[in-house]
């Protein structure tokens, strides 16, 4: 049987993997582990972290976030039928599922980016992420997350930066515009 590990054990070794290195590629390999380990035993997940904000179609726990808005840990659910639209995080990303299905489409940036109101991008993937599986983004990676099901989805999500202090931005795919993206955080 595993041991057990808290989510304060999560955050202590987020804060020591951050300390050891700024690599991305060294933060994933150690990361996504222990993000798995942690959506293992979710006992740590209270009542309200199901709660989700119908405007937004999606609900932004915050579980931690150091001092200068780094190392931001969230609870984030996803309402039946709901998403994001696409976009960047301006940080990487860790993104570990914790129940329900939710449905990831990454995406290439194909125009010049010579502008910063306007980008075109083109799907690169498309799959479907469930309990234990575990999300890497580096800086700059876009994607939009769905739930296609009929229940509420539920991740925790790791980010070097709290997303609401990246400047990082949202796409439409219609118009082409690119725009600031930021979150209701509860
Ligand atoms: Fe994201």
């Amino acid at each position: 049987m595993a041991e057990p590990y808290s989510l304060q054990q999560y955050i202590d070794d987020l804060r020591q993997l951050a300390a050891d290195t700024d690599d991305e590629n060294v933060i994933f390999e150690r990361l996504a582990p222990l993000a798995g380990r942690v959506v293992a035993d979710p006992s740590w997940l209270q009542a309200k972290h199901y709660q989700s904000d119908a405007e937004q179609g999606f609900g932004v726990h915050l579980l931690h976030e150091e001092d200068d808005h780094s190392l931001a840990v969230f609870a984030v659910n996803w309402m039946p039928g709901r998403g994001t639209p696409p976009h960047d995080h301006g940080t990487w990303a860790v993104v570990a599922g914790i129940e329900g299905v939710e449905h990831n489409v990454r995406y290439a940036r194909v125009d010049d980016a010579s502008r910063d109101d306007y980008a075109e991008l083109e799907v690169k993937t498309a799959f479907d992420a469930g309990p234990g599986e575990v999300l890497c983004i580096h800086t700059g990676g876009i994607h939009k997350v769905s739930n296609e099901t009929d229940t509420l989805t539920l991740s925790l999500h790791t980010y070097g930066r709290h997303v609401n202090y990246t400047n990082r931005s949202q796409f439409d795919l219609e118009s082409n515009e690119r725009k600031a993206f930021k979150l209701n955080v509860e």
